[in-house]
């Protein structure tokens, strides 16, 4: 017999990194009455922004290094690829430096200089150094201090390894959450005024990405699966210094600190792509950039792997700089491959890195549905949310701000709403929990022949192969084919273990049919922008097409369909150009 247990909470905020936690702290903050509840399905100092490295972007001393708002606006707009909304930009760019000083006095200890004065690097696509932070452990400090901030307001209750598996929506009001609590496989039915989706990205539908397992995306599944619209999905982020053959992150700070990108001759390639930026240009000309030369024959074969790549030359730099400023970076070569950064250049290739697509909001934090209306009862924030304010390309180190930022005001906003509202109706509770438990134990009691692990192996490389860094009608046809195959076969996958304690098996079956929705989706949005913007490139369209092609793409669920509408960016003062690096 199942042990169910029926929680009530004003707030509930599903996933527990950055944003997350910002906004169960400024949620608590906006009221001590509220009881919040985080849900992760890890435990939750586990999460991914735990791995986030460069730092965070933020204007402070304006004056002083010659910056100010209205110059990480315009970079950050042109860095989108004109894709990003810009009154929505301005709001990232004004509220991050009073982030910077959230989390120095929570205890970030950011490297500050000889004077005290907190120190910026820079960073691609930005003018200037414009990026806070911790060494290359920026998003570790950030957790740990946000972990201890929020065990010690009171009003806050952490769910480890909660895995949440709906939302349960009274028409298209959130009314609570549905939950398997993987230590011992009991349901726990969170009945919540208000729901915040901070689950970050799902950069994990690829097979070589920089991001954790856990990447899979499954907020974003739900809230399309729960009537919400997804915004510009076919915009995934390729970093240019994936390690080769793993693909765990090289952070830009790398570069930013002095590093070479070198092709098999040994030559700074990028001086044929973008000749003022060189290293520093954004993430998607560099991505570009290194496919290129790779196709060129310009490339280096990876032994192991036979993986092509370039190099990432870190040798001419002070060794000290490279212990004081870039630690993990030295600890992640040395133990992964077997490389000293010092002595030898790292070998590195795209990885997917981050998803600028993602649940559609307004600048609120408001999840949207396909009509692009407010729903009731919904936030969102951070990697998981598209607010948007990264359009097609993100620039390094803005996603932290976005974090921080969004988290706030995600947590204050459903503070309000939450404090105004009454609970749902226990009778439409208890019906949309019935049919959860019907579907979850037709998922746990399937007997297909079909493995869910070599399902995602499929999957990730059809991601790889035919929606990388360069993506084509003809290739990505095929990719659509193949993925069509792979939802089919979802239908006999067999969940081999029908146990209840961590039951990890269940849950990666779980987590694999939210990759597959999101997969399908990116597939369907790409294939259907005829442009190169951004991290979407083209071969047969070479070039940005604002005429046809300057909106957002909007994915919403119609029956067992996507439906694809598009949505007009807001542009307000900097008009599109073309983009020189
Ligand atoms: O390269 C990095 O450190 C990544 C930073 C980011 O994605 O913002």
């Amino acid at each position: 017999m199942n042990r169910m247990e029926l929680l009530k909470y004003d707030i509930i905020i599903i996933g527990s990194g950055i944003a997350g936690f910002k906004a169960a702290i400024h949620a608590s903050q906006a009221s001590k009455d509220l009881k919040i509840a985080v849900i992760s399905k890890l435990h939750a100092m586990r999460s991914h922004s735990v791995s986030a490295e460069g730092g965070v972007s933020a204007v402070l001393y304006g004056k002083e290094r010659n910056d100010s708002y209205d110059l990480h606006a315009y970079d950050t707009i042109k860095g989108s690829d004109y894709l990003a909304d810009q009154d929505a930009v301005e709001i990232l760019v004004k509220n991050a430096p009073q982030e910077i000083a959230f989390f120095d006095h929570i205890g970030v200890p950011w490297n500050r200089d000889e004077k005290g004065i907190v120190m910026q690097r820079p960073f691609g696509g930005m003018t200037i150094p414009r990026t806070v932070f911790a060494a290359d452990e920026t998003g570790f400090f950030m957790m740990r201090a946000l972990y201890d901030e929020t065990k010690s307001l009171g009003n806050v209750d952490i769910f480890h390894e909660h895995f949440v598996t709906t939302l349960l929506m009274k028409n298209k009001e959130f009314a609570g959450a549905y939950a398997i609590n993987l230590a011992d496989g009991s349901e726990k039915i969170f009945e919540a005024k208000a729901c915040i989706i901070a689950t970050g990205g799902f950069a994990r539908i690829y097979g070589f990405t920089t991001t954790a397992h856990s990447s899979t995306g499954d907020g974003t599944a739900l809230a399309y699966n729960a009537g919400a619209s997804l915004k510009d999905m076919e915009f995934v982020q390729f970093h240019p210094t994936g390690l080769v053959p793993n693909g765990i992150l090289i952070t830009e700070a790398a570069r930013g600190e002095g590093g070479y990108l070198r092709n098999a001759k040994g030559r700074r390639f990028m001086e044929d792509y973008a000749k003022a930026k060189m290293e520093l240009a954004p993430r998607d000309i560099i991505s570009r950039a290194i496919i290129t030369e790779i196709e060129k024959g310009n490339g280096i074969k990876h032994g192991e792997s036979d993986m092509e790549h370039v190099q990432l030359d870190l040798t001419h730099l002070d060794p000290k700089k490279l212990d004081e400023r870039l630690p993990m970076v030295k600890d992640i070569a040395m133990k992964t491959i077997g490389v000293d950064p010092g002595k030898e250049p790292l070998p590195v290739r795209p990885a997917a890195h981050f998803t600028m697509g993602g649940i559609n909001s307004d600048n609120e934090g408001r999840v949207l549905d396909g009509a692009e209306k407010a729903m009731r009862g919904l936030w969102t924030a951070g990697e998981a949310g598209c607010v948007s304010v990264h359009g097609a390309n993100r620039l390094g180190s803005n996603s932290l701000s976005e974090c921080a930022v969004w988290g706030r005001i995600a947590g204050e906003e459903a503070a309000k709403y939450a404090k105004t509202q009454r609970f749902a109706d226990e009778k439409i509770l208890s019906q949309l929990i019935s049919d959860e438990e019907g579907r979850l134990k037709s998922i746990l009691e399937k007997s297909g022949d079909v493995n869910p692990y070599e399902l995602k192996e499929q999957l990730n490389r059809v991601m790889d192969t035919y929606f990388y860094v360069y993506r084509s009608t003809g290739k990505m046809k095929k990719g659509i084919a193949q993925l069509a195959k792979i939802k089919k076969q979802f239908y006999s996958v067999r969940v081999e273990d029908k146990g209840r304690i961590y039951n990890t098996n269940f849950r990666d079956v779980l987590e694999l049919g939210n990759m597959i929705c999101l997969a399908d989706i990116v597939a369907q949005c790409a294939a259907n922008r005829k442009e190169s913007r951004g991290a979407h490139a083209m071969l047969e369209y070479t070039k940005r097409d604002d005429k046809k092609w300057l909106k957002h793409t909007i994915a919403f669920k119609s029956g067992d369909s996507t439906q694809l509408s598009y949505s007009q960016v807001r542009i307000t003062r900097w008009k599109p150009q073309e983009r020189k690096y």
